[in-house]
């Protein structure tokens, strides 16, 4: 057992593994690579501070990167998003040291990624770039250990962009977020469908017929809009970006400002990366009972401020749903404390998919260790061999094959003198 951590209850720890060992089942790329990781050992000795969801697949990538012979601490990526029972057994039975508790407050969080720090991490792994930030702010003296991290999500990779743009990124990160076999899946299928799975937990409630409206049509909303409009909703969304609102209507969705589907929905979904999406002025024309939920990394895109302020008394009628009374007597929903939906409601997304996305952490782990030396401090793309190789294993363990170019193919591709 690690002899340092912070989790709830180590107590839960049978009830970690046995989810960890059902999740391991439907990851079998990352498994493929933890068997080569324990022959190969390319972590050998190296520190690994990783701050991700603290969920059931998590915990395998976390296993497959000790088996590559790292020193890995954990700890969560949000405060509402840790399983308990996966941090009790990755600390009792995996001896990994995690800090990690469901529902911490914010001084515990960031008394937790300060933990991870203490570890001295020569590989910083972040979902939302919350390690990166602390150690370009006020933790810089550990920032001469570091070769390099990882990033797994939108909301980091554009943090880590913005400290590029201003020149003063520290280290290489790979944006895992931007691999193809991240973010078409992911953000598509697992958001999707783990955003539909939270709001249902959380509810109990039918879809449908109701009216969603859908906050952005990024990667991860349009999985929303798909999975919400496949469950029987009538789909509205919203959108800054002229392509994507244009994408949007399309693919068949109502599209119009949030001020105009304010009165009409039932249930609101913001993912769009941005502050105050769904602001008080938007709240005042809603529905009574309307619903409110988040699946964008941080907890800034309902305005929650102003509506604690607006609202005359708040109840709590089920686990994650905060409802607040308004003067006139109506009553809005707030799903979650407006945190990740999916992950404090729900598990996050499958495993099958987060088999893709941990498999580009592993790989690129391994690539940074192997070739830091001659990357520059700057924001990068998995490699696209990587890429290439976690769709040809997922296919494969899929049990689906596919053809293949004839060398008359090849050489067509590449002429420019064949035409009409
Ligand atoms: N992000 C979204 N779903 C996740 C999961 N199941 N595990 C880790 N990170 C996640």
């Amino acid at each position: 057992m690690s002899d340092s951590y912070d989790v709830k209850d180590l107590g839960l720890s049978t009830e970690g593994i046995n989810r960890i060992t059902w999740a391991e089942r439907e990851m079998p790329v990352l498994r493929l690579i933890r068997e080569r990781f324990e022959r190969e050992r390319p972590l050998a000795g190296i520190r690994v501070s990783a701050c991700l969801h603290v969920t059931t697949e998590t915990a395998n990538l976390m296993r497959t990167l000790q088996a590559g012979g790292a020193e890995c601490v954990l700890c969560a990526s949000n405060p509402l998003s840790t399983q308990d029972d996966v941090a009790a057994a990755l600390v009792a039975h995996y001896e990994m040291p995690v800090y990690a508790i469901k529902g911490e407050d914010n001084a515990s969080y960031y008394r937790h990624i300060a933990a991870c720090i203490d570890h001295r991490p020569q590989i910083t792994m972040d979902d939302g770039a919350d390690v990166v930030s602390t150690l370009h702010s006020t933790r810089r003296e550990a920032l001469s250990d570091v070769v390099g991290g990882t990033e797994e999500t939108t909301t980091g990779v554009i943090r880590l962009r913005a400290l590029q743009r201003e020149g003063k990124l520290a280290y290489p990160i790979i944006a895992v977020n931007d691999a193809n076999t991240k973010h078409f899946f992911d953000n598509r299928y697992g958001t999707g469908q783990s955003t539909i799975d939270g709001i249902i937990r959380a509810t109990n409630t039918l879809l449908a017929g109701k009216t969603i409206v859908v906050a952005g049509y990024g990667w991860c909303s349009r999985g929303i809009a798909s999975r919400a409009h496949g469950m029987g909703a009538n789909v509205i969304v919203t959108e800054v970006n002229p392509l994507r609102a244009l994408e949007a209507v399309m693919d068949g969705y109502r599209v119009m400002p949030m001020a105009d589907a304010a009165p009409l929905g039932d249930i609101f979904v913001t993912s769009t990366g941005n502050q105050n999406v769904i602001d008080w002025h938007h709240m005042e024309l809603m529905k009574d009972g309307a619903m409110l939920a988040n699946s964008g990394h941080f907890n800034v895109e309902l305005n929650l401020e102003a509506l604690a302020a607006w609202a005359v008394r708040v109840r709590q009628p089920r686990p994650f749903v905060q409802q607040y009374e308004l003067p006139d007597g109506r009553t809005i929903n707030v799903l979650g404390e407006g945190r990740l939906i999916n992950l404090a409601a729900a598990e996050g997304h499958p495993s099958a998919v987060m088999d893709m996305s941990f498999a580009n952490q592993a790989l690129s782990a391994e690539y940074m260790i192997r070739n830091h030396a001659s990357l520059s401090k700057e924001v990068y793309s998995v490699p696209a061999e990587i890429d290439a190789d976690i769709a040809r294993l997922k296919l494969h363990a899929m049990g689906v094959s596919i053809d293949v170019l004839t060398p008359e193919q090849e050489h067509y591709l590449n002429s420019w003198t064949i035409g009409t």
